[in-house]
């Protein structure tokens, strides 16, 4: 039986504080006009002091875990992609497990910077084809608020909060995750980092003195990057599913700069309607940018089941990368299609164990393992 494995459930959760270009003209030496005709971001949102990338990433999963009907114990695996987990351990996604309630779920994160959801996502699916697992929660979650250096205009103008969230299920439907592409050039890591805190510089007076453990950006090379590698990963990702770029329906890319995306649509000579794009109101939300916009593409009708759905980003590390996906609906609307249950599984194999252990204990006298 060959199993697909299908994007079930979505949710979203983004802090209500908003921050406009206006009041951040009040920080720093900026303008609204700048920085709208720069990036095309207009307001981004800013955690509260009692939020955290762990907070706002359990919110979106439960919001995607409802869309998808299923408990939070039916949970196999959690993998939170983040450029600004909460700690450097314990993993995030550790306290999303604690914090939802995901019993028998293994959880770990991920660090591809803003490419992350996108090679989050490929793992799921490749455990889910694998038949190693039968359900995975995958999150992007971000407070890059405290991350930036309120007092660099290269870098506090263009990020914010928020955090997305796809449930995916086995199905032997064919459909859901249909090919990835994931790509690295670590020759451009000091392009886009933070220095300090890890154990190349461990955090010091210094460190913090130099601003060390805040974001630093070459912001016009990545720019640059960013238009190159863009419309090559989504090609490549559509020629690796056998299909070509009329049959997609929609693009999400992630969503840090409007010129980067109208680049990208010019290099695929593609219509700027193609392209979902929400970063006016969100900035760049980095790993949560595309699961935020896809469940806003889901509200706003523009992403049905059944469509043909490019997620495309870039990030640090460098990394960049892009998924193509036939958009699903929750796994419960057909449930004659499921695949058995892996605890079923589980059971038979135990039994199995049990029976050649007895066999075992005729022929020895004893179970082999026994003391
Ligand atoms: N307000 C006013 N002026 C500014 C601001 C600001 N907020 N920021 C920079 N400037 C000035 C610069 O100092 C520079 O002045 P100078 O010429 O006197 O030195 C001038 O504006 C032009 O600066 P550029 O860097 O050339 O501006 P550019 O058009 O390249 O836009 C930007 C800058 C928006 C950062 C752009 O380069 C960009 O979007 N780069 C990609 C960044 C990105 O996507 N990063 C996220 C990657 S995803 C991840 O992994 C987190």
């Amino acid at each position: 039986m060959t199993r697909y494995a299908h994007i079930t459930g979505w949710g979203a959760a983004v802090p209500e504080k908003i921050l406009t270009n206006d009041d951040l003209a009040q920080i720093v030496e900026t303008s609204d006009e700048w920085i709208r005709s720069r990036t095309g971001i207009r307001e981004r949102r800013i955690a509260a002091p009692e939020e955290s990338t762990a907070t706002l990433a359990s919110e979106a999963a439960l919001k995607a875990l409802e869309v998808a009907s299923i408990s939070p114990s039916q949970v196999d695996l959690i993998i939170v992609a983040s450029s600004s987990p909460e700690y450097l351990f314990p993993a995030t996604a550790c306290l999303v497990q604690d914090h939802i309630g995901a019993d028998k779920a293994g959880a770990f994160d991920l660090s591809a910077a803003c490419t992350g959801f996108i090679y989050a996502l490929n793992m799921a699916a490749s455990q889910i084809r694998t038949g190693a697992i039968d359900t995975a929660v995958v999150i992007g979650a971000e407070t890059l608020s405290r991350l930036v250096n309120w007092e660099d205009r290269n870098t506090c103008i263009l990020f914010g909060d928020g955090a997305g969230a796809f449930v995916l299920q086995a199905c032997e439907e064919p459909g859901g995750v249909m090919s990835a592409v994931m790509r690295s050039d670590g020759s451009g890591a000091k392009l886009l980092m933070l220095p300090a805190g890890g154990s190349r510089y461990p955090a010091t007076t210094e460190t913090v003195r130099k601003g060390m453990h805040y974001i630093q950006m070459s912001g016009r090379e990545v720019f640059r990057f960013a238009t190159r590698v863009m419309a090559q990963a989504t090609r490549e990702v559509v020629e690796k599913a056998g299909l070509t770029l009329e049959d997609v329906n929609l693009i999400v890319p992630h969503q840090a700069n409007q010129r980067i995306i109208d680049a990208a649509a010019r290099g695929l000579k593609l219509p700027a309607d193609r392209f979902m794009v929400n970063l006016e109101r969100y900035g760049n939300t980095s790993t949560a940018s595309i699961p935020i916009a896809a469940v806003e593409a889901v509200e706003k009708g523009r992403l049905r089941p059944g469509d043909h759905v490019v997620f495309v980003g870039f990030g640090g590390g460098l990394t960049w990368g892009a998924l193509l996906a036939q958009w699903s609906g929750p796994l419960a609307e057909r449930p004659a299609r499921r695949v058995p249950e892996i605890p079923r599984l589980h059971r038979a194999r135990g039994l199995m164990r049990r029976a050649r252990r007895f066999v075992e204990g005729l022929i020895w006298g004893r179970y082999p393992d026994e003391k």
